[in-house]
């Protein structure tokens, strides 16, 4: 893993201890090493994480730009700091996630045809949605992403399952969520967000982000030469019933009407990825 931090960190006082939004840039040390079926060597799994990162350069510009619609809202110096930050990190995600899925066209799949398909849809979805459910839109997402990454550093089994330049991609993307998961949600109920806004965002968000999810999924898939089988069916869904009995009570909270994200306390992962990046620094 190569991450170099950049300026723009930013910390709360509500962050737990020890934790502060750091904005890194993240280096993929070989492309073209990854192997083509880098999760368990599973086309259905794998596609499916590709389809994610298919999404997330024009989703996080969405998550981005529902943010800064609000900036003129936040006065302090905090407030500011944490939204310059978060809008930071969020575009240094979009940009490592383009750069691998653009090394992906090597594999004979139409990577861009898939990415104007995701541009569209947020497109659409600035379009068609007032500007309060646009930031609903991402503080569901937001919450989301959470609960992906607390799985994700929590589940040592992965070591054996993901490529390691794949693991160590998406656990850097993983630790700067858990860092900022609160910005938006607290931007939400700053600029007067309440709990009916919050669950309707959620449908809004199931049909912008799950429905292209599926498609992009099927179309990876599809487009592959290779197809998958029955017996990578079966797994795929072996793994993600696994995950998803993990992730249930987390993504669940969400729907309390008292919830905040830090009340699932993720800052001991957090602080355990601090320490081995700092490890693999030293040696
Ligand atoms: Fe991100
Ligand atoms: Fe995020």
């Amino acid at each position: 893993m190569s991450v170099t931090e950049v300026d723009q960190s930013a910390r709360s006082d509500s962050f737990p201890e020890g934790i502060a939004m750091q904005p890194r840039e993240y280096s993929f040390e070989d492309l073209d090493a990854i192997p083509k079926y880098w999760n368990l060597d599973n086309p259905v799994l794998t596609h499916f994480e590709n389809a994610f990162s298919i999404m997330i350069p024009p989703g996080e510009r969405f998550f981005i730009d529902s943010v800064r619609a609000y900036e003129d809202r936040v006065t302090d110096d905090e407030g500011r700091a944490l939204i310059e930050a978060f809008v930071r990190q969020e575009g240094l995600h979009g940009e490592a996630h383009d750069r691998f899925n653009a090394s992906y066209e090597r594999y004979g799949i139409d990577i861009a045809r898939q990415e104007a398909y995701a541009a569209k849809v947020f497109r659409r979805a600035r379009r068609w949605l007032p500007a309060k459910i646009q930031l609903g839109i991402t503080v569901f997402s937001e919450h989301l992403t959470a609960v992906g990454a607390h799985t994700l550093l929590d589940a040592p089994e992965v070591e054996d399952e993901i490529d390691p330049q794949m693991l160590s991609f998406w656990r850097w993307h993983a630790a700067e969520e858990l860092e900022h998961k609160s910005v938006a949600f607290d931007l939400f109920h700053r600029v007067g967000g309440g709990y009916a806004t919050r669950m309707l965002s959620v449908l809004a968000a199931a049909l912008f982000l799950a429905v292209p999810m599926v498609r992009i999924t099927r179309a990876l898939l599809r487009e592959d030469p290779h197809q998958a089988t029955a017996a990578d069916r079966k797994q795929a869904l072996a793994v993600q019933r696994r995950m998803g009995r993990r992730q249930l009570p987390l993504f669940l909270a969400y729907f309390k009407p008292g919830f905040h994200p830090w009340q699932i306390d993720d800052s001991g992962m957090l602080r355990e990825w601090y320490r081995q990046g700092s490890l693999a620094q030293a040696s």
